[in-house]
């Protein structure tokens, strides 16, 4: 037994910022962002919500697999940035699509969430405690960026995605998980509801990230786990189809892919067109590439994502639609 993706959705914001939009709130280009990052336009909320876009990319997903939302068991929602606090966005969900008999919690796991949530869901439904679970990472990074800070608003963006996970026969690859908290200042964000808040320097209650370290660190965990994760499970590297990875920065992609000595056309990139959605980022690319068709039965994919925390974490599956 073990935990197959049977759909997908995704949700987008309409608006969006291009490169020249972010040179005109801080000093930098278009050019140097396209260079050092690979992100050319990001979609930003204005009506949508983190909670609104999640239950658009769960309505879509259930769609795609033929579930009936009274069928959900579980839906676990991954954000660092919800525009709830209580309830949790997970419960919002289920209150909007009608998954009256799901058990709903929300994790904070950044950029690793949709990995690690996917890693939750193949325990709960390879022990038996559930059989059907939504699995959705959403976030309006928008709302934690701090737009006078070049080293940091280049790099976001928003949106959601979702994946239905179900307990169907199959091969159980066991995952690769980690986190270091001694490393959590490398990218770190104060909660505005910090009790001497209003006494913090105004950068601290928006994300701040030492931007090389995080780079040196992705560029040598990624690969590691990667490496973890197939040794484990006895899978040879030229075996995996596409290796689905956050989607940071296009150069730490790059960098991974030639670490590991494959071919770069199986690392998939949209950063292009969202920059980094942190935990939307895996999901919301998986949907892309179901939809185009790129993704077909039979193929099999390793998903890794990395963060803050910090975090990272990889796994390995079998695509069967
Ligand atoms: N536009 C123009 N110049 C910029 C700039 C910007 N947006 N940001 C930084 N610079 C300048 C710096 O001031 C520095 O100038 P100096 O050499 O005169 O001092 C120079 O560019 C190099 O800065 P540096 O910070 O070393 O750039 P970099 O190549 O490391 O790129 C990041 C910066 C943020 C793009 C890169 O470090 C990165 O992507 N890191 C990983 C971040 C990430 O993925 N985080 C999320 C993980 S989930």
């Amino acid at each position: 037994m073990t935990g197959v993706i049977c759909g997908t959705g995704s949700s987008i914001p309409v608006h969006t910022m291009d490169n020249n939009d972010i040179a005109k709130l801080v000093e930098t280009s278009d050019e140097w962002i396209r260079e050092r990052t690979g992100v050319v336009r990001r979609h930003i909320i204005e009506e949508e919500t983190t909670v609104s876009m999640a239950a658009d990319a769960a309505r879509k997903a259930l769609a795609d697999s033929g579930t009936a939302p009274e069928d959900v068991d579980l839906i676990l929602v991954s954000t660092i940035s919800s525009n709830v606090i209580l309830p949790c966005a997970a419960c919002e969900v289920q209150r909007q699509i009608g998954a009256v008999n799901a058990t709903c919690y929300d994790m904070s796991a950044a950029c690793t969430g949709f990995v690690f949530g996917y890693c939750a869901a193949l325990a709960y439904l390879s022990c038996g405690m559930y059989r059907t679970i939504l699995v959705i990472g959403s976030e309006s990074l928008s709302n934690l960026t701090n737009w006078k800070d070049r080293g940091t608003c280049i790099l976001f963006g928003d949106g959601a995605g979702a994946a239905v996970v179900k307990a169907e026969e199959g091969t159980f690859y066991q995952p690769v998980t980690h986190s270091a908290g001694s490393l959590g200042d490398a990218l770190t964000c104060t909660s505005r509801h910090a009790r001497n808040a209003a006494q913090l320097p105004e950068e601290e209650l928006y994300m701040q990230m030492d931007g090389r370290g995080v780079f040196q660190f992705a560029v040598r965990r990624v690969p590691e786990v990667i490496g973890e994760v197939l040794e484990k499970n006895q899978v040879p590297i030229g075996d995996i189809d596409w290796f689905v990875l956050h989607q940071a920065n296009r150069r730490i992609v790059e960098a991974v892919a030639k670490r590991l000595k494959a071919p770069l056309e199986k690392f998939p990139m949209n950063l292009q067109e969202y920059g980094n959605t942190s935990s939307a980022s895996i999901p919301i690319l998986l949907d892309e590439m179901r939809r185009d068709g790129r993704l077909k039965a039979g193929q099999k994919i390793v998903i890794a994502g990395f963060g803050a925390g910090l975090s990272w974490g990889a796994a390995i599956l079998d695509w069967t639609k």
